[in-house]
């Protein structure tokens, strides 16, 4: 998939789009889906921080290069953080070609409406595919002081649609829509001639977007309300671990298939990637 391609289905079958932040899993995500993106929301899920705004544009190059080599079928888009953009395009095309050049990502996503139209033409026109993200933007929870459904009274409403119009306009191939009431969503859609991700605003969108730790029950406290669990790894993993724990002290492992005796024939313990 590729950000063109994204493009084209606005209106069509919806997209379906997961944050990846490693490698084994971007592995077993990528022919699932249709766009993996490396979203700055690793500051928070990964690294254990209570917002996105120490996350810099080194963690964004290891996890976004990490995600792109396994990546062979979907989209992989990896997010601009804070304060690697906001000064100045030229700013935001440095850091963006940064991320492009050395992780092998498809596509960068930055937060912002209107504020941030003129970055994201200026990027889009000199080849940098941008997604676009407006609604809740959590780069700016200080601001916000809070985490909070956008969108509630009418100037509110009114500020996200001109957003939405703003970065469409602009260029942007896709656009995230967070955390905004589900008629702000449905409208965001229907201006913009690029194909809205949903996360937290309905299903009026022209795809969805959720965080896997969520979606897999891996996330230990707080699961957002809009991001449905489909799955319990965190118990099956904390089963696993528990039956290993109990095989060690018991002396059961390493039983006689994970040992090598004198003597037996040599064969590689593990295989190195060609
Ligand atoms: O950082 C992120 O993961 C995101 C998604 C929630 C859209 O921006």
């Amino acid at each position: 998939m590729t950000p063109w391609r994204i493009r084209a289905r606005k209106g069509g079958e919806p997209l379906v789009c997961l944050t990846a932040y490693d490698h084994p899993t971007a592995q077993r995500l990528d022919p699932l889906v249709d766009l993996l993106l490396v979203g700055d929301s690793l500051g928070m899920v990964v690294y254990g921080e209570d917002s996105t705004l120490g996350v810099t544009l080194d963690m964004m190059v290891a996890h976004g290069r990490a995600v792109a080599r396994a990546a062979g079928h979907a989209c992989v888009v990896v997010d601009l953080p804070f304060g690697s953009y906001q000064e100045s395009r030229e700013q935001a095309f440095r850091s963006a070609a940064r991320l492009l050049a050395e992780t092998g990502c498809a596509a960068v996503k930055l937060e912002g409406g209107r504020e941030m139209a003129e970055t994201i033409a200026f990027l889009v026109e000199r080849g940098i595919p941008v997604m676009g993200h407006v609604g809740l933007k959590p780069q700016m929870v200080r601001l916000l002081g809070g985490f909070r459904t956008q969108g509630r009274t009418p100037s509110e409403a009114e500020g996200v649609i001109e957003d939405t119009r703003a970065v469409d306009a602009a260029g942007a191939f896709s656009i995230v829509v967070e955390g905004t009431v589900e008629e702000v969503a449905a409208q965001a859609t229907a201006v913009a001639a690029a194909p809205t991700i949903g996360i937290g605003a309905s299903a009026s969108c022209d795809g969805q977007i959720l965080v896997t730790p969520d979606l897999a029950g891996l996330t230990v406290g707080h699961v957002p309300r809009f991001a449905k669990q489909y799955g319990q790894l965190g118990e099956a993993l904390e089963q696993a671990v528990a039956t290993y724990a109990e095989e060690v002290r018991a002396r059961r492992f390493p039983g006689e298939d994970h040992v090598v005796h004198a003597g037996s024939a040599p064969a590689p313990d593990r295989t190195p990637k060609p």
